[in-house]
């Protein structure tokens, strides 16, 4: 049984006016059982994020770390660090750090690596740009960045690991990849580890993630490979993002 996931990334917006009236909004609405529920505020207000949501069933986690545990490293955040305010989980190789910070695939399975050693769940994401669907080459890409970390990490490694799936072309665009689209590239995610350990490709869960809104949440849901979402613009408004948490619970329980 895997349980569905529904993650909030709010990349960075916020402040803590907003920050305090959206985390009130989702500990009001959310049940608890169902889906299980992360946001991932700017690291600035993770230590506050996760006071205002003690006691309920959102959990919070990082949208980055630094490669290093400790040191001179001016301007980054070490996944200690947010463990120790309490976060749980961490975004690993979003395409924005990727494209738009220059993180290179070698980084990116450092930083998973980083991220489990400090003991926070790391939700590694990928995902190919356009040219690279509109060539045939999105298995190809996705294998190559799924490789990068395994060769580091080890596939077992994954037993205490998230993948989110996010087709660059999706993100932010309002052009959702089609519910078939998503579950074939899922398809191919769970195959890649179950081909090394079918009990971890049967229980890895694999989040998709790319213009989510709480009208498209219950198709994509649906399929049989799509085990929750990561959202980005419609987890800002914790009714919409209610909406797709209550999607989630309502196909939950598959695998
Ligand atoms: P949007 O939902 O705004 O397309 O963002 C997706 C995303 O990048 C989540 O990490």
């Amino acid at each position: 049984m895997r349980r569905p996931i529904v993650a909030g990334n709010w990349k960075m917006h916020g402040s803590r006016e907003e920050n305090a009236r959206l985390v009130a909004g989702l500990v009001d609405g959310i049940g608890h059982g169902g889906a299980e529920v992360i946001v991932f505020p700017p690291a600035v207000y993770v230590a506050e994020v996760v006071r205002l949501a003690a006691g309920s069933a959102v959990a919070v986690g990082g949208q980055n770390l630094c490669t290093e545990a400790v040191g001179a490293y001016t301007g980054e955040t070490s996944g200690a660090m947010l463990r120790d305010v309490g976060a749980s989980h961490v975004l690993v190789g979003h395409s924005e750090r990727r494209t738009l910070y220059g993180e290179s695939e070698a980084t990116v399975a450092v930083k998973f690596v980083a991220a489990q050693a400090a003991g926070l769940v790391p939700v590694l994401c990928v995902g190919e740009s356009l040219e690279e669907r509109e060539a045939g080459v999105t298995e190809t890409v996705v294998a190559r960045q799924l490789d990068a970390v395994v060769a580091l990490a080890g596939l077992g490694a994954f037993v205490q690991a998230l993948v989110a799936y996010e087709p660059v072309w999706a993100i932010g665009t309002g052009r959702t990849a089609s519910p078939d689209q998503a579950q074939a590239v899922h398809a191919f995610i769970r195959g890649y580890f179950s081909a090394g350990d079918a009990t971890l490709g049967d229980q890895l869960r694999v989040l998709y993630g790319g213009s989510v809104k709480a009208s498209n949440a219950a198709e994509l849901f649906g399929m049989a490979d799509v085990d929750g979402a990561l959202v980005g613009g419609a987890s800002l408004k914790a009714d919409e993002f209610l909406r797709i948490c209550d999607a989630a619970h309502s196909v939950g329980g598959r695998g």
